[in-house]
């Protein structure tokens, strides 16, 4: 009893931390754009875990099964509906563990308890009167499962017939005419436009400003139809009370973060961050908050918002099958990941290429990072095979040239810029910063000529603070870049002989030379020989590519 009680308090007196992806249409296989997603809120969160240690993080993902879309790639795969979508929904869970995206929950809007949120969340509605049942008419584009109104279609010849358009996203609408139930979004105009005046809800602010001017420019904010005849969209959840309606799959979808948070409980509510593409933006930036406050439940406390990778300047989407599959990647998980997260910006498109991939990861994981950790560790110039301590009179002692002091300045800074940039979602500056540091770092090793030092005897001790500040920036590197590439960043921090407790940003705040007195004792490092990244090798026509098997 008394254990269960301690567990219990030990449990509750954790804050939530939730973070989200949007949960992805199982219409087509994952392609490297919903890899990005899953990865930059990893990354959020293996950030969070760094620096908030006593954090319970929730982290959810999964995918949206429901509707005319799924409906349609189901029969066109001749296959049931639940093999297709629980085929292609563990697509997207095995592809996410295989980057080491951390998800704590996986929500498939298929599974009961989601069904169950869904109809208790359209109760709420209804009970407070934010839903009625009239005769709706509009166009409706099928690939973004959303009514587009009149203002926002276009006429446009595809293969010599003149179609219909979605101005938006450039995809087709047909004309529908049916009885729906709407939602009265038009009743949260002020409540939405006082909500986006909080500092960064949306981030970037470039995105805030968009939903802002949409609210502006719109004198009245239609309602939105949240039911379709269920004779027309039968894969769906059915209304309650009305088996002729089935309720529209965005709505059904946006709950899913309510479904993982444990709705109607909703312990972890608000969610802390949902991470989107910008393509979805106006879901989560004008509906979300609107149901929620119609639900009387609390807005998320932040969207960020991403632009998106292109292939060959055109967005890769399944729709234009220009998408690049992440497995198809010429080169290990980990390098991939690094590219995406290395980058990409929020706010800008970034454009992905096999090339690009290649010259990144050779570049800067083998050369500038991974070789550097093989000198300092590698028998030749450290036969101890040891991280050897380090007291400040020996470093003052030493010859501290140019380079040394601007490698230790660096060095310093270091994690406190890497800490604002990641605060601030800004993981290419993050990385930016690292890698400056590993090149000052590179040419520091250099111009001490540690493989002369190591000839005499009396050299030894200024060898050993050469290996010394090498390691520690290795180290501090190491603990920076774990949300960026954790296997790697674990290989690095094993090899270095770190404990496990001391990966955290706070180990990594102030360099050893920073700290008075005696500084830490000299370890022993894994000893062998020590590869951290395997180049990728092409010849020069890109036949023949080595997996990197780092
Ligand atoms: O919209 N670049 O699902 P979806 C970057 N089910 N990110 C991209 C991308 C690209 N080229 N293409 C897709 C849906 N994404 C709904 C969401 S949430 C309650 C329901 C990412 O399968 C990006 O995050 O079309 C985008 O918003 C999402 O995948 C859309 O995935
Ligand atoms: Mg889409």
């Amino acid at each position: 009893m008394r254990l269960t009680l301690r567990l219990f308090s030990s449990v509750v007196q954790k804050r939530p931390f939730y973070v989200t992806t949007p949960i992805f249409y199982v219409n087509a296989a994952p392609h490297l754009g919903h890899l990005y997603t899953a990865l930059v809120a990893d990354a959020v969160q293996r950030f969070e875990k760094l620096t908030n240690p006593h954090y319970e993080i929730i982290f959810s993902t999964g995918t949206d099964e429901h509707g005319t879309k799924v409906q349609q790639a189901a029969a066109k795969a001749n296959l049931s509906l639940a093999e297709y979508c629980a085929n292609i929904s563990s697509e997207y869970a095995s592809l996410f563990r295989d980057f080491g995206v951390e998800y704590t929950d996986y929500v498939r809007t298929t599974e009961e308890r989601h069904k169950k949120a869904v109809r208790h969340f359209w109760k709420e509605l209804v009970d407070r009167d934010f839903i009625y049942k009239a005769n709706y008419s509009g166009w409706y584009s099928v690939n973004d499962e959303s009514f587009v109104p009149e203002s926002h279609v276009k006429d446009e010849v595809r293969n010599g017939e003149t179609v219909k358009v979605s101005l938006e996203s450039g995809h087709r609408v047909e004309w529908t005419e049916e009885i729906n139930y709407m939602f009265r979004l038009s009743a949260f105009k002020n409540d939405l436009q006082e909500w986006l005046k909080n500092d960064g809800v949306i981030t970037p602010s470039k995105y805030q400003k968009q939903l802002q001017e949409m609210l502006e420019n719109s004198t009245h904010l239609p309602d939105i139809s949240v039911s379709r005849p269920a004779s027309r969209v039968h894969w769906a959840i059915r209304v309650p009370d009305d088996e002729e309606q089935s309720i529209y799959v965005w709505l059904d979808a946006l709950v899913n973060y309510l479904t993982a948070a444990g709705f109607p409980a909703a312990r972890a509510w608000p969610a802390d961050l949902h991470v989107v593409g910008k393509d979805i933006l106006k879901f989560h930036g004008i509906y979300w908050p609107a149901f929620l406050l119609a639900a009387r439940l609390r807005p998320p406390r932040r969207v960020l918002c991403h632009a998106h990778w292109t292939a060959a300047g055109v967005k890769m989407s399944k729709s234009l099958h220009n998408a690049v599959c992440p497995r198809a990647a010429p080169a290990a998980a980990h390098a991939l990941r690094y590219l995406l997260l290395r980058e990409a910006t929020m706010a800008q498109d970034a454009n992905y290429s096999e090339t690009k991939l290649i010259n990144v990861a050779n570049s800067e994981l083998a050369d500038t990072l991974g070789n550097l950790a093989s000198r300092c560790c590698g028998a030749a110039l450290n036969p101890r095979q040891e991280f050897p301590a380090l007291h400040a009179q020996e470093l003052l002692q030493c010859s501290l040239n140019d380079v040394t002091v601007r490698l230790l300045d660096a060095a310093e800074r270091m994690p406190d810029l890497c800490h604002t940039h990641y605060r601030n979602y800004q993981f290419y500056k993050a990385v930016d910063e690292v890698i400056h540091v590993l090149h000052l770092a590179n040419l520091f090793f250099e111009t001490h000529k540690p493989w002369e030092l190591r000839k005499q005897v009396e050299n030894q001790k200024h060898l050993d603070v050469i290996l010394h500040i090498t390691m520690e920036t290795l180290r501090i590197s190491g603990i920076i870049l774990q949300p960026i590439i954790p296997d790697l960043s674990t290989k690095l921090l094993d090899k270095l002989q770190i404990p496990k407790d001391k990966r955290y940003w706070k180990d990594c705040e102030r360099p050893s030379w920073k700290i008075k007195g005696a500084i830490h004792e000299t370890k022993n490092i894994q000893s062998g020989k020590f590869v951290l990244f395997q180049r990728i090798y092409t010849d020069k026509n890109n036949v023949q590519k080595k997996k990197a098997s780092a």
